[in-house]
């Protein structure tokens, strides 16, 4: 179970604090999915950093099955991050020097129960369609194969909580499309709880909780 409950986000800046997020309140339970919509720089980035574990909130509470992920030290909130929330960044942040296979089993380099990682790594590679291209570089990939690089990577420990940014952001019609089917397939099968950002209506569509995050507050979209 997730739960947000009145976040408030602010950055310093020169011209006084930027007020992000102010309130936000959401409760995901496991199966639940949720789009959420909203302008540029409305602060969506800013509630999945939060949500992730990423960014402390400059008030409220978060917290992932009872943990409150801000209460831990740097060395178990990582462990943490790692053990229960995939996040797919805006831009992929594939690590170019390594293979696409290398890159699905970084989030298993630091787990001790990683001895069957290559195998569930080849397997997600396959799911995403991309069987043939494990020793390939992220520069030797389309834009649509590195988010589902992003997509496998997100997956490889089972996370809890799946967070993605914009994951068919950058891409033609038909390869968001085929992301977002993979998404939707991956998240029905694993039971994961997912969030996701987009500009997408197409996208926002698929999914039974829609939130739109303007001024500052999340809302219910088109309410
Ligand atoms: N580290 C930071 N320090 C100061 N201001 C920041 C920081 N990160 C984000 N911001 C500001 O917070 C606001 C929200 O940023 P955020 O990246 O969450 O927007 P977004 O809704 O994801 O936008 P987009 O749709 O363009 O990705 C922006 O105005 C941005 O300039
Ligand atoms: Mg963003």
């Amino acid at each position: 179970m997730l739960e947000i409950s009145h976040v408030a986000k602010e950055y310093p800046s020169p011209r006084g604090p930027l007020t992000v997020l102010s309130g936000v309140s959401l409760a995901l339970k496991r199966g639940d999915s949720a789009a959420i919509m909203g302008p540029s720089g409305a602060g969506k980035s800013t509630l999945l950093y939060i949500a992730g574990g990423l960014e402390p909130p400059t008030a409220g509470v978060v917290t992932l099955d009872g943990t409150n992920p801000y209460q831990l030290a740097e060395k178990q909130l990582a462990a943490f991050r790692n053990q229960k929330i995939g996040f797919i960044f805006q831009d992929h942040c594939l690590l170019p020097q390594c293979s696409v296979l290398e890159n699905v089993l970084i989030p298993t380099l630091v787990a001790h129960d990683a001895a069957d990682a290559p195998r569930r790594a080849r397997e997600l590679l396959d799911q995403v369609g991309l069987a043939d291209r494990l020793d390939h570089r992220p520069a030797e990939l389309s834009g649509g194969e590195k988010q589902r690089v992003a997509l496998a990577r997100a997956l490889i420990r089972r996370p809890h909580l799946l967070l993605c940014d914009e994951p068919t952001g950058n891409l033609d019609e038909a390869s968001a499309e085929r992301v977002a089917d993979l998404l939707m397939e991956l998240h029905a099968g694993q039971q994961t709880m997912l969030i996701v950002v987009t500009h997408s209506a197409a996208l926002a569509a698929r999914f039974p909780l829609r939130y739109e995050l303007r001024h500052a507050n999340l809302n219910p979209a088109g309410a």
